[in-house]
Protein backbone atom coordinates (compact mmCIF):
# COMPACT_ATOMS: atom_id res chain seq x y z
CA UNK A 1 0.00 0.00 0.00
CA UNK A 2 1.31 3.37 -1.18
CA UNK A 3 -0.32 6.98 0.19
CA UNK A 4 -3.01 6.75 -3.27
CA UNK A 5 -4.15 4.21 -1.49
CA UNK A 6 -5.02 5.34 1.53
CA UNK A 7 -5.98 9.02 0.09
CA UNK A 8 -8.96 10.83 -0.61
CA UNK A 9 -8.24 13.15 -2.91
CA UNK A 10 -10.18 16.63 -3.05
CA UNK A 11 -10.70 17.56 -6.31
CA UNK A 12 -9.89 21.83 -7.20
CA UNK A 13 -11.53 23.60 -10.34
CA UNK A 14 -9.35 26.71 -9.23
CA UNK A 15 -11.77 29.42 -11.26
CA UNK A 16 -14.48 28.21 -8.79
CA UNK A 17 -12.33 28.04 -5.61
CA UNK A 18 -11.18 31.44 -4.43
CA UNK A 19 -10.44 34.12 -5.73
CA UNK A 20 -7.69 36.94 -4.51
CA UNK A 21 -6.97 39.07 -7.25
CA UNK A 22 -9.86 40.47 -7.94
CA UNK A 23 -10.71 39.54 -10.94
CA UNK A 24 -13.72 37.34 -10.42
CA UNK A 25 -11.60 34.02 -11.36
CA UNK A 26 -10.16 31.70 -9.03
CA UNK A 27 -6.80 31.19 -8.62
CA UNK A 28 -3.73 29.93 -7.01
CA UNK A 29 -3.81 31.99 -4.33
CA UNK A 30 -7.02 31.27 -3.63
CA UNK A 31 -6.31 27.47 -3.20
CA UNK A 32 -2.87 28.71 -0.67
CA UNK A 33 -4.94 30.61 1.14
CA UNK A 34 -7.63 27.95 2.06
CA UNK A 35 -5.04 25.21 2.83
CA UNK A 36 -5.69 25.49 6.57
CA UNK A 37 -9.06 24.65 5.41
CA UNK A 38 -8.35 21.74 3.57
CA UNK A 39 -6.26 20.31 6.52
CA UNK A 40 -8.82 21.45 8.64
CA UNK A 41 -11.19 19.19 6.23
CA UNK A 42 -9.17 16.04 6.85
CA UNK A 43 -8.70 15.32 3.23
CA UNK A 44 -5.24 13.86 2.21
CA UNK A 45 -4.23 14.55 -1.30
CA UNK A 46 -5.35 17.75 -4.00
CA UNK A 47 -6.17 17.46 -7.97
CA UNK A 48 -5.84 20.39 -9.64
CA UNK A 49 -7.32 20.69 -12.46
CA UNK A 50 -5.37 22.44 -15.51
CA UNK A 51 -3.89 25.67 -14.46
CA UNK A 52 -2.60 26.50 -17.76
CA UNK A 53 -1.72 29.13 -20.22
CA UNK A 54 -4.96 28.84 -22.30
CA UNK A 55 -7.04 30.68 -24.36
CA UNK A 56 -9.66 29.22 -22.07
CA UNK A 57 -11.95 27.90 -25.08
CA UNK A 58 -11.90 24.89 -22.63
CA UNK A 59 -10.97 26.80 -19.64
CA UNK A 60 -7.31 25.35 -19.65
CA UNK A 61 -7.78 22.09 -21.06
CA UNK A 62 -7.07 23.62 -24.03
CA UNK A 63 -2.96 24.25 -23.21
CA UNK A 64 -0.62 26.42 -25.22
CA UNK A 65 1.97 26.13 -22.61
CA UNK A 66 2.78 22.46 -20.86
CA UNK A 67 5.10 24.04 -18.67
CA UNK A 68 3.60 27.20 -17.28
CA UNK A 69 1.26 28.80 -15.07
CA UNK A 70 -1.81 30.86 -16.94
CA UNK A 71 -1.45 34.68 -15.51
CA UNK A 72 -5.06 34.55 -14.62
CA UNK A 73 -4.21 31.73 -11.92
CA UNK A 74 -1.03 33.29 -10.70
CA UNK A 75 2.70 31.98 -11.53
CA UNK A 76 4.95 29.12 -11.20
CA UNK A 77 6.10 30.13 -8.01
CA UNK A 78 2.40 30.19 -6.53
CA UNK A 79 2.22 26.35 -7.54
CA UNK A 80 5.48 25.71 -6.11
CA UNK A 81 4.30 27.45 -2.86
CA UNK A 82 1.06 24.94 -3.28
CA UNK A 83 3.24 22.22 -2.99
CA UNK A 84 5.55 23.10 -0.23
CA UNK A 85 2.67 24.42 1.69
CA UNK A 86 0.30 21.40 1.50
CA UNK A 87 3.41 19.04 1.61
CA UNK A 88 4.05 20.72 5.22
CA UNK A 89 -0.06 19.65 5.85
CA UNK A 90 1.02 16.24 4.88
CA UNK A 91 -1.28 17.00 1.98
CA UNK A 92 -0.38 15.35 -1.62
CA UNK A 93 -0.59 16.90 -4.84
CA UNK A 94 -1.45 15.93 -8.32
CA UNK A 95 -1.97 18.13 -11.46
CA UNK A 96 -4.69 17.83 -14.77
CA UNK A 97 -2.18 16.59 -17.50
CA UNK A 98 -3.78 16.55 -21.00
CA UNK A 99 -2.09 14.65 -23.31
CA UNK A 100 -4.00 14.27 -26.11
CA UNK A 101 -5.14 17.38 -27.74
CA UNK A 102 -3.29 20.90 -27.38
CA UNK A 103 -4.86 24.03 -28.20
CA UNK A 104 -4.81 25.86 -31.31
CA UNK A 105 -2.97 28.61 -30.38
CA UNK A 106 0.30 26.05 -29.27
CA UNK A 107 3.36 26.85 -30.83
CA UNK A 108 3.04 23.05 -31.93
CA UNK A 109 -0.22 23.51 -33.81
CA UNK A 110 0.69 27.03 -35.48
CA UNK A 111 3.98 25.28 -36.57
CA UNK A 112 2.54 22.23 -37.61
CA UNK A 113 -0.27 23.98 -39.84
CA UNK A 114 2.01 26.17 -41.59
CA UNK A 115 3.29 23.84 -44.20
CA UNK A 116 2.28 20.27 -45.19
CA UNK A 117 6.09 19.77 -45.13
CA UNK A 118 6.75 21.50 -41.54
CA UNK A 119 8.71 19.04 -39.21
CA UNK A 120 5.85 19.24 -37.14
CA UNK A 121 2.92 18.69 -39.43
CA UNK A 122 2.80 15.21 -37.99
CA UNK A 123 2.44 15.98 -34.48
CA UNK A 124 -0.89 16.22 -35.00
CA UNK A 125 -3.59 14.12 -36.96
CA UNK A 126 -3.88 15.21 -40.65
CA UNK A 127 -6.33 13.21 -43.31
CA UNK A 128 -6.69 14.23 -47.10
CA UNK A 129 -10.32 14.79 -47.63
CA UNK A 130 -11.99 11.57 -49.37
CA UNK A 131 -12.19 11.47 -53.41
CA UNK A 132 -15.54 13.14 -53.64
CA UNK A 133 -14.37 15.75 -51.06
CA UNK A 134 -15.67 14.56 -47.77
CA UNK A 135 -14.63 13.93 -44.26
CA UNK A 136 -12.11 11.34 -43.51
CA UNK A 137 -14.68 9.04 -41.68
CA UNK A 138 -17.87 9.72 -39.65
CA UNK A 139 -16.42 10.77 -36.39
CA UNK A 140 -18.37 12.93 -34.31
CA UNK A 141 -16.32 15.61 -31.99
CA UNK A 142 -18.00 15.87 -28.13
CA UNK A 143 -20.52 18.28 -27.12
CA UNK A 144 -22.28 18.39 -30.41
CA UNK A 145 -23.28 16.45 -33.55
CA UNK A 146 -20.30 18.43 -35.48
CA UNK A 147 -17.94 16.24 -37.16
CA UNK A 148 -14.51 15.10 -35.30
CA UNK A 149 -12.20 17.00 -38.09
CA UNK A 150 -12.25 20.41 -39.41
CA UNK A 151 -10.56 21.90 -42.67
CA UNK A 152 -7.25 23.64 -42.67
CA UNK A 153 -8.08 25.78 -45.56
CA UNK A 154 -4.74 26.95 -46.53
CA UNK A 155 -3.26 23.39 -46.53
CA UNK A 156 -6.19 21.16 -47.92
CA UNK A 157 -6.05 18.70 -45.08
CA UNK A 158 -8.45 17.92 -42.28
CA UNK A 159 -7.54 17.47 -38.37
CA UNK A 160 -8.33 16.12 -36.03
CA UNK A 161 -10.14 17.24 -32.79
CA UNK A 162 -12.00 15.00 -30.79
CA UNK A 163 -13.25 17.90 -28.52
CA UNK A 164 -13.48 21.43 -30.01
CA UNK A 165 -11.92 22.70 -33.31
CA UNK A 166 -9.25 24.67 -31.20
CA UNK A 167 -8.09 21.82 -29.33
CA UNK A 168 -6.32 19.49 -32.21
CA UNK A 169 -5.36 16.43 -31.33
CA UNK A 170 -1.66 15.17 -30.66
CA UNK A 171 -0.50 11.88 -32.76
CA UNK A 172 0.89 9.82 -30.31
CA UNK A 173 2.14 7.47 -33.05
CA UNK A 174 4.69 10.24 -33.63
CA UNK A 175 8.26 9.56 -30.94
CA UNK A 176 8.77 13.23 -30.80
CA UNK A 177 5.29 13.75 -29.63
CA UNK A 178 5.96 11.04 -27.03
CA UNK A 179 9.01 12.69 -26.11
CA UNK A 180 8.08 15.66 -25.84
CA UNK A 181 4.88 14.55 -23.61
CA UNK A 182 7.39 12.99 -21.46
CA UNK A 183 9.43 16.18 -20.72
CA UNK A 184 5.98 18.18 -19.72
CA UNK A 185 5.62 15.30 -17.12
CA UNK A 186 9.31 15.51 -16.08
CA UNK A 187 8.90 19.61 -15.78
CA UNK A 188 6.38 19.09 -13.20
CA UNK A 189 7.91 15.92 -11.55
CA UNK A 190 10.98 17.85 -10.70
CA UNK A 191 8.84 20.77 -8.97
CA UNK A 192 7.68 18.19 -6.42
CA UNK A 193 4.29 17.48 -8.20
CA UNK A 194 3.05 13.76 -6.70
CA UNK A 195 1.28 12.67 -9.88
CA UNK A 196 -1.34 13.99 -12.53
CA UNK A 197 -4.67 13.09 -13.54
CA UNK A 198 -5.04 12.24 -17.15
CA UNK A 199 -7.32 14.12 -18.99
CA UNK A 200 -9.01 11.33 -21.49
CA UNK A 201 -6.33 9.42 -21.81
CA UNK A 202 -7.59 6.39 -23.34
CA UNK A 203 -7.70 8.79 -26.62
CA UNK A 204 -4.03 8.77 -26.94
CA UNK A 205 -4.09 5.26 -28.77
CA UNK A 206 -6.06 5.70 -32.17
CA UNK A 207 -6.51 3.10 -34.84
CA UNK A 208 -3.97 4.41 -37.89
CA UNK A 209 -6.74 3.04 -40.12
CA UNK A 210 -9.16 5.40 -38.78
CA UNK A 211 -12.47 3.54 -39.88
CA UNK A 212 -16.29 4.78 -39.06
CA UNK A 213 -17.66 4.56 -36.13
CA UNK A 214 -20.56 1.56 -35.88
CA UNK A 215 -23.42 3.98 -37.28
CA UNK A 216 -26.02 2.90 -34.30
CA UNK A 217 -23.28 4.50 -32.24
CA UNK A 218 -21.99 7.29 -33.53
CA UNK A 219 -24.31 9.63 -31.85
CA UNK A 220 -22.33 9.54 -28.80
CA UNK A 221 -18.89 11.06 -30.07
CA UNK A 222 -16.23 9.45 -30.80
CA UNK A 223 -14.41 9.67 -27.19
CA UNK A 224 -16.32 6.80 -25.61
CA UNK A 225 -15.83 4.56 -28.66
CA UNK A 226 -11.88 4.95 -28.38
CA UNK A 227 -10.30 1.72 -26.82
CA UNK A 228 -7.40 0.64 -28.53
CA UNK A 229 -3.79 -1.14 -27.93
CA UNK A 230 -1.58 1.52 -28.93
CA UNK A 231 -3.20 3.41 -25.92
CA UNK A 232 -1.35 0.51 -23.52
CA UNK A 233 1.86 0.65 -24.96
CA UNK A 234 1.81 4.61 -24.51
CA UNK A 235 0.23 4.51 -21.39
CA UNK A 236 3.56 2.09 -20.52
CA UNK A 237 6.12 4.90 -21.87
CA UNK A 238 4.32 7.47 -18.87
CA UNK A 239 4.76 5.00 -16.07
CA UNK A 240 8.23 4.64 -16.81
CA UNK A 241 8.56 8.28 -16.89
CA UNK A 242 6.77 8.96 -13.66
CA UNK A 243 8.80 6.05 -12.03
CA UNK A 244 12.14 7.69 -13.25
CA UNK A 245 11.73 10.12 -9.98
CA UNK A 246 10.70 7.75 -7.44
CA UNK A 247 7.79 4.61 -6.25
CA UNK A 248 5.50 7.49 -5.07
CA UNK A 249 4.35 9.70 -7.77
CA UNK A 250 1.05 8.48 -9.20
CA UNK A 251 -1.54 8.65 -11.88
CA UNK A 252 -5.13 8.82 -12.42
CA UNK A 253 -6.45 8.39 -15.68
CA UNK A 254 -9.25 9.78 -17.54
CA UNK A 255 -10.29 6.60 -19.15
CA UNK A 256 -13.86 7.66 -20.05
CA UNK A 257 -14.72 4.39 -21.29
CA UNK A 258 -18.27 3.35 -19.70
CA UNK A 259 -17.55 -0.31 -19.20
CA UNK A 260 -15.67 -0.68 -15.70
CA UNK A 261 -14.08 -4.29 -17.41
CA UNK A 262 -12.51 -2.19 -20.30
CA UNK A 263 -11.38 0.32 -17.94
CA UNK A 264 -9.66 -1.90 -15.67
CA UNK A 265 -7.56 -3.02 -18.45
CA UNK A 266 -5.86 0.12 -18.69
CA UNK A 267 -3.94 0.10 -15.20
CA UNK A 268 -1.93 -2.84 -17.44
CA UNK A 269 0.12 -5.48 -15.17
CA UNK A 270 0.93 -2.50 -12.82
CA UNK A 271 2.85 -1.04 -15.62
CA UNK A 272 -0.06 1.52 -16.88
CA UNK A 273 -2.58 3.47 -15.02
CA UNK A 274 -2.26 3.63 -10.97
CA UNK A 275 -5.35 4.40 -10.70
CA UNK A 276 -8.16 5.09 -13.01
CA UNK A 277 -11.67 6.91 -12.64
CA UNK A 278 -14.82 4.59 -12.47
CA UNK A 279 -17.25 6.51 -13.79
CA UNK A 280 -19.94 4.27 -13.58
CA UNK A 281 -20.64 4.93 -10.26
CA UNK A 282 -21.38 8.52 -11.29
CA UNK A 283 -24.31 7.46 -13.30
CA UNK A 284 -25.52 4.85 -10.85
CA UNK A 285 -29.05 5.17 -10.17
CA UNK A 286 -29.85 5.66 -6.74
CA UNK A 287 -31.24 2.24 -5.77
CA UNK A 288 -29.78 -0.34 -4.19
CA UNK A 289 -29.64 -2.76 -6.75
CA UNK A 290 -28.23 -0.55 -9.00
CA UNK A 291 -25.15 0.05 -6.56
CA UNK A 292 -25.04 -3.78 -5.66
CA UNK A 293 -24.72 -4.15 -9.59
CA UNK A 294 -22.12 -1.31 -9.96
CA UNK A 295 -19.51 -2.46 -7.03
CA UNK A 296 -19.71 -6.15 -8.35
CA UNK A 297 -18.85 -5.03 -11.44
CA UNK A 298 -16.03 -2.84 -9.94
CA UNK A 299 -14.67 -5.49 -7.46
CA UNK A 300 -14.76 -8.29 -10.02
CA UNK A 301 -13.27 -6.56 -13.03
CA UNK A 302 -10.53 -4.78 -10.65
CA UNK A 303 -9.71 -8.02 -9.15
CA UNK A 304 -9.42 -9.53 -12.04
CA UNK A 305 -6.42 -7.97 -13.01
CA UNK A 306 -5.34 -6.29 -9.52
CA UNK A 307 -6.28 -3.25 -9.96
CA UNK A 308 -6.77 -0.30 -7.57
CA UNK A 309 -10.57 0.68 -7.71
CA UNK A 310 -11.75 4.38 -7.40
CA UNK A 311 -15.12 6.43 -6.36
CA UNK A 312 -16.49 10.09 -7.41
CA UNK A 313 -20.07 10.69 -7.35
CA UNK A 314 -19.15 14.65 -8.44
CA UNK A 315 -16.55 16.23 -10.60
CA UNK A 316 -16.08 19.78 -12.92
CA UNK A 317 -17.76 17.69 -16.06
CA UNK A 318 -21.51 16.57 -14.24
CA UNK A 319 -24.48 17.64 -12.81
CA UNK A 320 -23.28 17.59 -8.59
CA UNK A 321 -24.41 14.27 -6.12
CA UNK A 322 -26.67 16.73 -4.41
CA UNK A 323 -28.30 17.79 -7.14
CA UNK A 324 -28.59 14.83 -8.55
CA UNK A 325 -30.16 13.86 -5.00
CA UNK A 326 -32.89 16.63 -5.41
CA UNK A 327 -31.23 18.38 -2.65
CA UNK A 328 -32.35 15.70 -0.14
CA UNK A 329 -29.56 16.56 2.66
CA UNK A 330 -29.65 12.75 4.34
CA UNK A 331 -29.55 11.27 0.83
CA UNK A 332 -26.93 13.47 0.37
CA UNK A 333 -24.91 12.55 3.50
CA UNK A 334 -25.40 9.17 2.78
CA UNK A 335 -23.75 9.27 -0.41
CA UNK A 336 -20.86 10.34 1.29
CA UNK A 337 -21.14 7.63 3.33
CA UNK A 338 -21.22 5.52 0.13
CA UNK A 339 -18.04 7.08 -1.58
CA UNK A 340 -15.89 7.26 1.41
CA UNK A 341 -16.66 3.48 2.59
CA UNK A 342 -16.44 1.67 -0.43
CA UNK A 343 -13.11 -0.33 -1.44
CA UNK A 344 -10.56 2.11 -3.21
CA UNK A 345 -9.25 5.75 -3.33
CA UNK A 346 -12.48 8.77 -3.39
CA UNK A 347 -12.48 11.60 -4.89
CA UNK A 348 -14.93 14.33 -4.11
CA UNK A 349 -15.28 17.43 -5.74
CA UNK A 350 -14.61 21.00 -4.29
CA UNK A 351 -18.22 21.76 -2.62
CA UNK A 352 -19.49 18.26 -1.61
CA UNK A 353 -18.44 18.55 1.77
CA UNK A 354 -21.12 21.72 1.71
CA UNK A 355 -23.78 19.67 -0.43
CA UNK A 356 -23.78 22.35 -2.71
CA UNK A 357 -26.13 22.08 -5.19
CA UNK A 358 -25.70 23.50 -9.19
CA UNK A 359 -26.19 26.73 -9.80
CA UNK A 360 -28.64 27.85 -12.03
CA UNK A 361 -27.16 29.47 -14.72
CA UNK A 362 -28.96 32.50 -16.99
CA UNK A 363 -28.64 32.38 -21.18
CA UNK A 364 -26.70 35.69 -20.70
CA UNK A 365 -24.25 34.07 -18.17
CA UNK A 366 -23.55 30.43 -20.05
CA UNK A 367 -20.18 30.44 -21.11
CA UNK A 368 -18.98 26.38 -21.08
CA UNK A 369 -19.15 25.08 -25.12
CA UNK A 370 -20.16 21.45 -22.84
CA UNK A 371 -22.39 23.76 -21.24
CA UNK A 372 -21.47 22.37 -17.30
CA UNK A 373 -20.99 25.59 -16.14
CA UNK A 374 -23.83 24.64 -13.49
CA UNK A 375 -21.37 22.16 -11.53
CA UNK A 376 -18.49 25.33 -11.66
CA UNK A 377 -20.25 27.61 -9.84
CA UNK A 378 -18.00 29.24 -6.97
CA UNK A 379 -18.20 28.15 -3.58
CA UNK A 380 -19.24 30.22 -0.57
CA UNK A 381 -16.88 30.91 1.73
CA UNK A 382 -18.90 33.28 4.07
CA UNK A 383 -22.10 35.26 4.30
CA UNK A 384 -21.39 38.55 3.17
CA UNK A 385 -22.55 39.52 -0.46
CA UNK A 386 -19.89 38.24 -2.13
CA UNK A 387 -19.36 35.10 -0.39
CA UNK A 388 -15.92 35.60 0.55
CA UNK A 389 -14.89 37.05 -3.01
CA UNK A 390 -13.26 40.08 -3.42
CA UNK A 391 -15.53 40.61 -6.64
CA UNK A 392 -18.66 39.34 -8.98
CA UNK A 393 -17.49 35.71 -9.59
CA UNK A 394 -17.21 34.23 -13.10
CA UNK A 395 -20.35 32.44 -12.52
CA UNK A 396 -23.09 32.93 -10.32
CA UNK A 397 -23.21 31.04 -6.82
CA UNK A 398 -25.86 28.15 -6.49
CA UNK A 399 -29.39 29.25 -5.02
CA UNK A 400 -29.01 29.78 -1.20
CA UNK A 401 -25.22 30.02 -0.46
CA UNK A 402 -25.87 31.05 3.12
CA UNK A 403 -27.15 27.82 4.00
CA UNK A 404 -24.04 26.30 2.17
CA UNK A 405 -21.10 28.37 2.93
CA UNK A 406 -18.09 26.92 5.33
CA UNK A 407 -19.02 30.44 7.29
CA UNK A 408 -22.36 28.39 8.44
CA UNK A 409 -21.56 25.08 8.28
CA UNK A 410 -18.01 25.67 10.31
CA UNK A 411 -19.74 26.77 13.20
CA UNK A 412 -22.63 24.04 12.99
CA UNK A 413 -21.56 20.71 14.98
CA UNK A 414 -24.54 19.45 12.81
CA UNK A 415 -23.91 20.73 9.47
CA UNK A 416 -22.86 18.58 6.46
CA UNK A 417 -19.35 19.98 6.52
CA UNK A 418 -18.66 18.40 10.21
CA UNK A 419 -20.35 15.37 9.14
CA UNK A 420 -18.12 14.84 6.20
CA UNK A 421 -15.11 16.06 8.31
CA UNK A 422 -15.97 13.54 10.96
CA UNK A 423 -16.27 10.90 8.20
CA UNK A 424 -13.32 11.27 7.20
CA UNK A 425 -11.42 11.16 10.40
CA UNK A 426 -13.57 8.13 10.98
CA UNK A 427 -12.09 6.68 7.64
CA UNK A 428 -8.19 7.75 8.84
CA UNK A 429 -9.00 5.95 12.08
CA UNK A 430 -10.07 2.56 10.41
CA UNK A 431 -7.91 0.07 8.76
CA UNK A 432 -10.91 -1.54 7.39
CA UNK A 433 -11.95 1.20 5.64
CA UNK A 434 -8.90 2.08 4.09
CA UNK A 435 -7.43 -0.88 3.09
CA UNK A 436 -10.41 -3.95 3.87
CA UNK A 437 -11.89 -6.74 2.15
CA UNK A 438 -15.56 -5.30 0.67
CA UNK A 439 -17.92 -8.53 1.77
CA UNK A 440 -20.98 -9.26 2.23
CA UNK A 441 -22.49 -7.17 -0.55
CA UNK A 442 -26.01 -7.00 -1.06
CA UNK A 443 -29.47 -5.33 -1.24
CA UNK A 444 -31.69 -6.28 1.24
CA UNK A 445 -35.19 -5.11 0.36
CA UNK A 446 -33.92 -1.53 -0.14
CA UNK A 447 -31.03 -1.49 1.85
CA UNK A 448 -27.54 -1.80 0.80
CA UNK A 449 -25.39 -3.61 2.95
CA UNK A 450 -21.49 -4.32 2.97
CA UNK A 451 -18.84 -4.86 5.35
CA UNK A 452 -15.09 -3.84 5.12
CA UNK A 453 -12.37 -6.55 7.01
CA UNK A 454 -9.12 -6.15 7.63
CA UNK A 455 -6.90 -8.40 9.87
CA UNK A 456 -8.09 -6.22 13.03
CA UNK A 457 -11.12 -4.71 12.31
CA UNK A 458 -14.50 -5.26 11.03
CA UNK A 459 -17.08 -2.32 9.85
CA UNK A 460 -20.66 -2.89 8.54
CA UNK A 461 -22.15 -0.11 6.35
CA UNK A 462 -25.64 -0.08 5.84
CA UNK A 463 -27.94 2.52 3.57
CA UNK A 464 -31.58 2.45 3.16
CA UNK A 465 -32.68 3.26 -0.01
CA UNK A 466 -36.41 2.28 0.25
CA UNK A 467 -39.14 4.52 0.69
CA UNK A 468 -40.21 3.14 3.69
CA UNK A 469 -38.45 2.76 7.11
CA UNK A 470 -36.36 -0.60 7.04
CA UNK A 471 -35.57 -3.03 10.24
CA UNK A 472 -31.58 -3.09 10.63
CA UNK A 473 -30.39 -6.24 13.62
CA UNK A 474 -26.61 -5.56 14.21
CA UNK A 475 -24.31 -8.25 15.21
CA UNK A 476 -24.17 -8.30 18.90
CA UNK A 477 -21.10 -5.77 20.01
CA UNK A 478 -21.39 -3.54 17.60
CA UNK A 479 -20.41 -0.01 18.22
CA UNK A 480 -21.92 2.99 16.47
CA UNK A 481 -19.73 5.43 14.23
CA UNK A 482 -21.89 7.60 12.20
CA UNK A 483 -24.92 8.26 10.80
CA UNK A 484 -26.52 10.42 8.01
CA UNK A 485 -29.84 11.39 10.09
CA UNK A 486 -27.33 11.15 13.86
CA UNK A 487 -29.77 8.24 14.71
CA UNK A 488 -27.21 6.27 17.18
CA UNK A 489 -27.47 1.81 17.52
CA UNK A 490 -30.11 0.94 20.70
CA UNK A 491 -28.76 -1.16 22.72
CA UNK A 492 -31.18 -3.83 21.50
CA UNK A 493 -29.30 -3.80 18.52
CA UNK A 494 -32.41 -3.27 16.55
CA UNK A 495 -32.89 -0.04 14.35
CA UNK A 496 -35.56 1.12 12.40
CA UNK A 497 -33.29 2.93 9.47
CA UNK A 498 -35.70 5.71 8.17
CA UNK A 499 -35.70 6.68 4.52
CA UNK A 500 -32.57 7.85 3.01
CA UNK A 501 -30.85 7.07 6.18
CA UNK A 502 -27.37 5.23 6.24
CA UNK A 503 -25.41 4.10 9.49
CA UNK A 504 -21.71 2.73 9.82
CA UNK A 505 -21.04 0.16 13.03
CA UNK A 506 -17.96 -1.63 13.91
CA UNK A 507 -18.61 -4.97 14.70
CA UNK A 508 -15.51 -5.75 16.73
CA UNK A 509 -12.99 -5.52 17.87
C1 LIG B 1 -12.30 15.86 -19.89
C2 LIG B 1 -12.29 16.99 -18.91
O1 LIG B 1 -12.72 16.54 -17.65
C3 LIG B 1 -13.19 18.07 -19.49
O2 LIG B 1 -13.45 19.10 -18.58
C4 LIG B 1 -12.53 18.58 -20.74
O3 LIG B 1 -13.39 19.53 -21.34
C5 LIG B 1 -12.28 17.44 -21.73
N1 LIG B 1 -11.70 16.29 -21.12
C6 LIG B 1 -11.38 17.90 -22.86
O4 LIG B 1 -10.08 18.11 -22.37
Amino acid sequence: MTWWHDAVFYQIYPRSFLDTDGDGVGDLGGILKKMPYLAWLGVDALWITPIYPSPMRDFSYDISDYCDVDPLFGTLDDFDQIIAKAHEAGIHVILDWVPNHTSSDHPWFQEARSSRTNPKRDWYVWKEPTSDGKLPNNWLRSWSDQPAWTLDDETGQFYLHCFLPEQPDLNWANIDVRDAMAETLRFWLRRGIDGFRMDVVHLIGKDPAMPDDPEDLVAIGHVPLNDRPEAHVYLKGIRKVLEEFDGERTSVGEVYLLDPEVVATYYGQADELHMSFNFASLFTPWRAASWVETITRTESSHNAVGAWPTWTLSNHDNKRIASRLDGDPMKTRSAAILVLTLRGTPFLYAGEELGLEDAIIPPERVVDPGLRDPCRAPLPWTNERLHGWPSDPWLPFAERPNDFSVETQEHDSASMLNFVRSLLSIRKASTALRQGSLNELRDDNGVLHYRRESSDEVVDVYINFAKEPRPITFLPGSTWLLSSSGVKVPASGQLLLVPGDSVIVRVSP
